[in-house]
C-alpha cells in the first residue's frame, strides 16, 4: 500500500518512503527555490565557453547560492564536496567540477540544487561549448523534448508510467538509449525522496499522480546503448560505449489541473541555443 502524508510548509520531513502531498505554502517555497536554481543556470550561460574550468563554474554556483541566502544541496551530500555537477560529453551524470577545461565542441550538463528556506530546487540543463556537431545538438534537442513530453503527462489521474512512457517512446524513435540506472525523485524538504521517477515504462502503470506531489523528471539519453559505468571517484557515471549523453531536469508540483514547473528559466533560457 502506498502511504501518503499531507505536508504543510513547516513540517519536518524524513526520507521514509511515504509519498508527500504538499500544500500551497510548500509550493511557494519550491517556486522560490526553483527560481533561484533557474537564475543560477541563466547566469552561467556567458561563462560556459572554451577554456573555462568546471571548477570556475562551480565557484559561480556556490557564490550565487550563498549570496541568495541558500546552501548548495550537493555540498557535503553523502561526501560530495562541490556545489553542482558538471557532466561533459559521455558523462551521464554526477561529473565532479575540477581543473578540467571545457573544449570547443563539448556538450555539458550543469545540475544545481540550491536549498532555500529548506526547499530543494533541483534542475539541470545542457550547454553547448563553442561550435557543436549537428549529431550532438540533435541529441540535446531530443533530450529536452523528452523532458517536456514527460512533463505534459504530469497531471492528476495520470500515472508515473505515463511520464516514463512518453520519454521512452520519443527517445527510442530517434534510436537513442534511455538510461535505466538513474531516475527522477520526490523532492521538496528532502533532496532525494519517494517516489522514484524512472524514464522508461508502460502507460497506465505505477503511482497515480495526485495534487500536491512534488518530484523531478530528469531523463538521461545516450546516442548509443543505455548502459553506464561508474568511475573510480565513486560519483562520475559514463556511458559504457563512450557515446554522448544528454540530460535536462525540472522540479515540478502536481496541481488540480496539471503541473507547476518550479525551475523554468525566468528569461527563457530553458534550452540551447542561448544566444
Ligand atoms: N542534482 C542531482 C539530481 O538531480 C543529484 C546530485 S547529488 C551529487 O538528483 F551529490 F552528485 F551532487
Ligand atoms: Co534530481
Ligand atoms: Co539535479
Amino acid at each position: 500500500m502506498t502511504q501518503y502524508i499531507t505536508v504543510t510548509a513547516d513540517d519536518t520531513i524524513e526520507r521514509d518512503g511515504a509519498i508527500k502531498l504538499y500544500d500551497a505554502a510548500a509550493f511557494e517555497g519550491m517556486q522560490a527555490a526553483g527560481q533561484l536554481a533557474a537564475t543560477i543556470l541563466d547566469a552561467l550561460v556567458p561563462h560556459v565557453v572554451p577554456g573555462v574550468t568546471t571548477e570556475a563554474l562551480d565557484d559561480i554556483v556556490r557564490r550565487m547560492t550563498i549570496d541568495a541566502g541558500a546552501v548548495p544541496g550537493t555540498l557535503g551530500y553523502r561526501g560530495y564536496t562541490k556545489s553542482c555537477c558538471t557532466s561533459i560529453n559521455h558523462v551521464v551524470c554526477h561529473g565532479i567540477p575540477g581543473e578540467k577545461t571545457l573544449k570547443d565542441g563539448d556538450i555539458v550538463n550543469i545540475d544545481v540544487t540550491p536549498v532555500l528556506g529548506g526547499w530543494h530546487g533541483d534542475t539541470s540543463r545542457m550547454f553547448l561549448v563553442g561550435d557543436v556537431a549537428i549529431k550532438a545538438k540533435r541529441l540535446v534537442d531530443v533530450t529536452y523534448e523528452c523532458l517536456m513530453l514527460g512533463i505534459e503527462q504530469a497531471k492528476p489521474g495520470n500515472r508515473l508510467g505515463d511520464i516514463s512512457h512518453a520519454i521512452q517512446v520519443h527517445a527510442e524513435k530517434h534510436r537513442y538509449g534511455v538510461v535505466r540506472d538513474f531516475c527522477g525523485h520526490g523532492v521538496g524538504r528532502v533532496f532525494h525522496d519517494a517516489p522514484e521517477v524512472v524514464h522508461v515504462g508502460r502507460p497506465g502503470t505505477g503511482l497515480e499522480l495526485k495534487p500536491g506531489m512534488i518530484f523531478t523528471i530528469e531523463p538521461m539519453i545516450n546516442i548509443g546503448r543505455p548502459d553506464v559505468k561508474m568511475l573510480d571517484d565513486g560519483w562520475t557515471a559514463v556511458t559504457r560505449d563512450r557515446s554522448l549523453s544528454a540530460q535536462f531536469e525540472h522540479s515540478i508540483g502536481i496541481t488540480e489541473t496539471g503541473c507547476q514547473i518550479f525551475t523554468k528559466s525566468p528569461t527563457g533560457l530553458d534550452h540551447p541555443p542561448y544566444a
